[in-house]
């Protein structure tokens, strides 16, 4: 029996080289202390109340990895300023129907990597809102907002930076914490 925490990890970012992506890979081979899943927003539609009766079978998989999950992890690019599209319109879908939100008290760590310098900052505080609508407990502490992406990651796309590192193990033990 895996009696390991499940912890499953959302990348706003489809892009097959997204650095997001390559941050929640590196901290799956990292943490072989937990049971870690990588979610792939590319199958979720668009959301459209039209069909929230009747979800598509991606949708109903994704709340059912959320509702299962002990902790969910978020790597958010930042698109203007904000979160994408991308996974803007997959936290929608999570949140309906109305009675159903898949997030609510859910124990949620955000962070985010971009080549600028302020390391999705923006788009956290963004979503740190968001998180407020659906009713997360997200961690404030620490913030990994991971700036000037190119130098951080080797060319196997895995993060070495190591002040990065440490910064997640952090965040990750604390959120380890929250699990009830
Ligand atoms: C539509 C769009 C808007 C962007 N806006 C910002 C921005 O506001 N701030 C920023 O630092 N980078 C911005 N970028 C650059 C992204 O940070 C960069 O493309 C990053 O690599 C995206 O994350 P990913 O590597 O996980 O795909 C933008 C990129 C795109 C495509």
């Amino acid at each position: 029996m895996n009696n390991k925490v499940k912890v499953l990890a959302i990348s706003g970012s489809i892009r097959k080289r997204s650095y997001n992506k390559a941050l929640l890979m590196s901290i799956k081979d990292h943490r072989q202390d937990i049971d870690m899943e990588i979610f792939d927003l590319e199958n979720i539609p668009m959301y459209n109340e039209d069909i929230e009766a009747n979800m598509p079978i991606s949708v109903k998989i994704f709340k059912q990895k959320i509702k299962e999950a002990d902790l969910v992890l978020i790597a958010t690019p930042e698109y203007n300023y904000s979160i994408s599209g991308v996974l803007k319109n997959a936290l929608d879908w999570a949140s309906r129907p109305k009675n159903d939100n898949s997030f609510s008290l859910k124990p949620v760590g955000i962070m985010g990597v971009s080549p600028g310098s302020l390391g999705t900052s923006r788009a956290q505080y963004h979503l740190r809102q968001i998180g407020v609508g659906l009713n997360m407990r997200i961690l404030n502490r620490p913030e990994i907002m991971i700036a000037g992406a190119k130098d951080k990651f080797n060319d196997e796309d895995r993060l070495v930076d190591e002040k990065s590192i440490k910064l997640i193990d952090d965040l990750i033990n604390e959120m380890i914490k929250m699990i009830d």
